[in-house]
């Protein structure tokens, strides 16, 4: 009977961890920007890629990849259908909570508008379908 029970908490122990290491992580998300595929560029998404170049790279990485500052926008949870392109305006607008992950809040992006943001959206989404994301 104690046999049984040791065994019982030494496969919970395991899959405990397994939960704990798939679940929420930090800078393990970020990936090779190197690797991401990049869509056919056409001037309108060149306009995107500037503006995100210019205020959303550092952290969200070259090519969406992901920094040790903020999460990549390849992660499923970045989906149109689970941030909406609403989210979008409203992240660089207000900020954002850290909820998803651990880099800590997003702090609001000075100064940008509704059109940049429009343009980063049309990039951003592009990048991830060039990349199967949907
Ligand atoms: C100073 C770093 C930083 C900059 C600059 C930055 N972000 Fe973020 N962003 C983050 C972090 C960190 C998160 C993740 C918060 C979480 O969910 O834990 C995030 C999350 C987001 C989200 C998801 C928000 C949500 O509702 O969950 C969107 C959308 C986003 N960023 C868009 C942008 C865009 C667009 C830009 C450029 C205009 C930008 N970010 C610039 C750090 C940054």
């Amino acid at each position: 009977m104690a046999m049984t029970d040791h065994r019982l908490i030494a496969a919970l122990t395991v899959f405990l961890a397994i939960a704990a290491a798939t679940s929420v992580s930090g800078a393990a998300e970020r990936l090779d920007p190197q690797s991401i595929k990049l869509p056919q560029m056409t001037p309108e998404l060149n306009v995107g890629k500037l503006n995100y170049d210019a205020k959303c790279a550092a952290c969200h990485g070259l090519n969406t990849a992901g920094t040790d500052q903020g999460p990549t926008f390849l992660h499923r949870v970045y989906h149109p259908g689970h941030h909406g392109d609403r989210a979008f305006y409203l992240a660089p607008k207000n900020g954002a909570r850290a909820h998803h992950w651990r880099f800590g809040d997003m702090p609001p992006v000075a100064g940008i508008t509704d059109s940049q943001i429009e343009k980063i959206i049309g990039y951003v989404r592009a990048v991830q379908a060039a990349n199967g994301l949907f």
